[in-house]
This record gives C-alpha cells, sequence and structure tokens, in this order.
C-alpha cells in the first residue's frame, strides 16, 4: 500500500495528476445534504487537507463561497488556484493541519474528508492525529462542526474524538453503500468551556501519546 501518511506520496502523486480531479469517498453530490443542515451561505468553512476534489468548487457554486482550502502539498494548492481563479471568495494555502495559521473561534464548519484516514497511515499516527484535533477545535467557533468523512469504522475513529484535550458532542452515521465499501460520517460540534479544557489537559494528551508511540 502507499504511504498515505508521507507528505512526499502526495506530491509526486499530484505531480502525476496533474490537470486532473479525484474526490477520496465521497463527493458534494452525497454531502450537501448534510452541509445544508449545518451551515448556510453566509458561514466560513474549512477545507482540511483538500487535495484535488471538486467538493469546495462544487459548494462554491452551490452558493457557500467563504471557504479557506488548506493541504500539505504544494504542488496540488498551486493547481486548485489555478483552477479557480475567478472564485474570489475562496482561498487556497499550503498548510500542516497540526499547526493551522487561523485565528481561535474562526470557523463555522471544518470539513475532513479522508485526511485524518491519511494521517492514520503515517507515523506518529495518534499523536498527529490528535494535533490535528487540538488545532480544528481552537479554530472553530463554540457550535461550530468539524465533519470527517472517512472509511474508518466508528471502533477505530471515536476515540480519536474523545481525547480529553477535546470537548466535543459527537455523533455519527453510515454514509454510501453499507455492505461493499460503507463511508462514515462524523460529526463533533465544539461545546461550551472547550478551549479551557484544552488548555488544561493537552500537556497530558500529548505525553500520553508521545510515549505510547501508538501506531
Ligand atoms: C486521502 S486525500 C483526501 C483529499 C481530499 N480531501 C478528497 O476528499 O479528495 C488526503 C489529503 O490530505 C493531505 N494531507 C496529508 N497530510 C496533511 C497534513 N499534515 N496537512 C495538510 N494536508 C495533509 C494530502 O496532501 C491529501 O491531499
Amino acid at each position: 500500500m502507499p504511504n498515505y501518511g508521507d507528505p512526499e506520496y502526495w506530491e509526486k502523486r499530484y505531480e502525476e495528476q496533474k490537470g486532473k480531479t479525484f474526490d477520496w469517498l465521497e463527493d458534494y453530490e452525497t454531502l450537501s445534504i448534510f452541509i445544508k443542515h449545518l451551515i448556510s451561505p453566509d458561514n466560513r468553512i474549512l477545507i482540511l487537507g483538500c487535495g484535488n476534489a471538486e467538493l469546495s468548487e462544487d459548494m462554491y457554486q452551490d452558493g457557500f463561497t467563504h471557504i479557506d482550502n488548506i493541504d500539505i502539498s504544494s504542488v496540488v494548492i498551486q493547481q486548485m488556484k489555478d483552477r479557480n481563479l475567478e472564485k474570489n471568495d475562496m482561498s487556497w494555502t499550503v498548510m500542516d493541519v497540526m499547526d493551522l495559521k487561523f485565528p481561535n473561534n474562526y470557523f463555522d464548519l471544518a470539513i475532513d474528508k479522508s485526511t485524518i484516514d491519511a494521517l492514520l497511515c503515517g507515523d506518529n499516527a495518534f499523536i498527529n492525529v490528535a494535533k490535528m484535533t487540538k488545532e480544528v477545535q481552537r479554530v472553530l467557533k463554540v457550535g461550530g462542526v468539524y465533519m470527517a468523512i472517512s472509511y474508518g469504522i466508528p471502533d477505530t475513529r471515536l476515540e480519536h474524538f474523545s481525547w480529553k484535550h477535546l470537548n466535543w458532542e459527537v455523533s455519527y452515521q453510515i454514509i454510501g453503500p453499507e455492505l461493499d465499501g460503507a463511508h462514515y460520517l462524523y460529526l463533533c460540534r465544539k461545546k461550551e468551556g472547550a478551549d479551557e479544557i484544552c488548555d488544561e489537559n493537552w500537556e497530558d494528551v500529548e505525553a500520553t501519546l508521545t510515549e505510547g508511540k501508538t501506531e
């Protein structure tokens, strides 16, 4: 299996895929009903690990124009910037999901479509995912939602949304065909007091996951 956790893998893959798009797992057609239920067109949206998916473009065409797209791959960010020059409200930035350069309490919705899956394939997977969730919680407004679309079953994903630096109300449902290739939609809503809870508990979580070096 390719090393989906390695940023070098993505750079090479996107060089090879120049001019193409590909949506992992699900596309806007399936996800729009959930997105429309959660936010309104004037809300701020963050796409974590956007890749060359058409999701953001489709959302933009449908009226959700305040979108910040980030990815670790400079190759794909340049490609997507070039494809979307006329979409003024949408930004494309090279950024690590573990180190977000956005203010606190800024976004209404953060969408992670299979980026958590990629991180979980890499080295230091558990601490890396915890760093991402810490950052995502920080940039979300209270009441804002982290939406993760993943092939990972709840037994392998819910633990990542319940470390004690997080104060999220978590729910999930199956999307796509149940028997063959089911995908899961996880919704994590930021609760009141989350920032304080993170400040209190992050050091412990970091120490546990760094010492444990799970995965
Ligand atoms: C499985 S692909 C999903 C792409 C896109 N979200 C989609 O649904 O088609 C994972 C994406 O995460 C990006 N990625 C991996 N590690 C990252 C990191 N630390 N920070 C930001 N993006 C990352 C990869 O470059 C890749 O574009």
